[in-house]
């Protein structure tokens, strides 16, 4: 049965050991449900809160005590409305849909801003191109062009030089017709798309009419890490996704933004697809809740981590370093002589959760909304029992 990670040990890409994905593992499924629910964690992995299906209830329960939740239809109107008018407000694009997950927004994006042209530049790193079962080539009819192999991201020179050297390259004109960012990137541990390569792929791309797409799944911890604003990023993009469920606590979802010409299209290519469903409200609703108070939690929660990490930085044993031009991702590496297991089981009961090491005693640990649930000596104190 291939698997995520056997998929990687057969495409070579196991060599990148920074480059292994480690955060939906089914572990956490786990992990999360064997908390009593009175015990508030801290998770260490995970870009946000995966609320048990109890707690979902009693917050949209208070949701709706707050600001009664309309319901929409097929998902117009209501509560599915009001999100998408917020994600206009937070993107700065004139148009927001929801739609029932990511892999469609992408690849709807990709078919619609390439128009007629065949080709779609995409890294080789990126959901679109290694965790979307092919779709663009096999419903689209899109050939997906990867660029960055064993990089993080590709650069403006990198695009610009592929494009440009296509006529050499093949002998019969298929152009380019979009290219697709991820950023963060999930395979590259969440490392960010640097801004000023953004800008020059935003300047060529707009000079060359081709269409620019941004898979932002994860684009809030981008922004909290590296201080452009989401309105900014998107401003160097025809089109952004953003989740509804990696932090913004809803149980599925995206919404996709653009101008009113591109977004207007999704309605059909929706429903010729299957994705137009009834009612929408319940994930609508999560999102449009998280957000009131979400910019403010995450801020607290890089100025929390930015005060803990200097801390436990100073115990004997344990060295944390950020990646380069990483995001909420960091490498904690724990002295050989400290047995894992038991360090994690001692963590546990603190009520702390890490993901297990690499065979270097070397944990990718994520930070995220769970570290403001104790205090930052609790912590410290934590970790100096468990590693003793
Ligand atoms: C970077 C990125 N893009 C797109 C997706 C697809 O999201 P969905 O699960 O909603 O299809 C994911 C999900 O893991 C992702 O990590």
């Amino acid at each position: 049965m291939p698997t995520r990670k056997n998929f990687l040990r057969t495409s070579g890409l196991s060599i990148l050991p920074a480059f292994i994905p480690f955060s939906e593992s089914l572990a956490s499924a786990k992990e999360i449900n064997d908390t009593p629910p009175d015990q508030k964690f801290i998770k260490f992995y995970g870009d946000g809160i995966v609320h048990e299906p109890g707690d979902y209830l009693e917050i949209l329960k208070q949701a709706h005590a707050e600001e009664p939740i309309q319901r929409d239809r097929y998902g117009s109107g209501g509560i599915v409305e009001k999100l998408e008018k917020k994600f206009c407000e937070i993107t700065g694009k004139e148009k927001a849909i929801l739609m029932p997950t990511g892999t469609m927004a992408n690849q709807f994006a990709m078919n619609i801003l390439s128009r007629e042209n065949t080709k779609v530049i995409v890294h080789d790193q990126s959901h679109s191109y290694r965790d979307e079962a092919d779709a663009a080539q096999s419903v689209f009819t899109k050939r997906l062009v990867p660029l960055g192999a064993g990089k993080p991201y590709f650069s403006f020179d990198e695009l610009r030089s592929a494009i440009e050297g296509l006529p050499n390259e093949e002998v019969f004109r298929s152009p380019v017709g979009a290219v697709a960012i991820e950023n963060p990137v999930r395979r590259a541990d969440g490392r960010i798309v640097p801004i000023e390569e953004i800008k020059l792929i935003s300047d060529y791309c707009r000079k060359n009419n081709i269409g620019l797409h941004l898979d932002g799944a994860r684009i809030y911890m981008a922004s909290a890490w590296s201080g452009v604003s989401i309105k900014e990023y998107a401003s160097y993009f025809d089109t952004v996704y953003i989740s509804l469920y990696k932090y913004l606590g809803a149980s599925a979802g995206a919404v996709l933004c653009g101008d009113a010409a591109t977004i207007s299209k999704m309605p059909h290519q929706m429903k010729v697809h299957g994705g137009v469903m009834a009612g929408n409200f319940t994930n609508a609703a999560m999102a449009h809740h998280t957000l009131k108070t979400f910019d403010e939690k995450l801020k607290l929660c890089v100025k929390a981590w930015n005060e803990l990490y200097p801390k436990l930085n100073r115990l004997t044993g344990i060295k944390i370093s950020a990646l380069n031009n990483g995001s909420n991702v960091y490498r904690m590496e724990v002295s050989r002589e400290v047995n894992s297991k038991s360090m994690l089981d001692k963590l546990r009961e603190f009520n702390i959760r890490m993901y297990p090491p690499d065979q270097n005693n070397v944990f990718m640990i994520s930070i995220n909304e769970t570290i403001l649930n104790q205090p930052a000596e609790d912590v410290v104190k934590a970790f100096t029992r468990s590693i003793a």
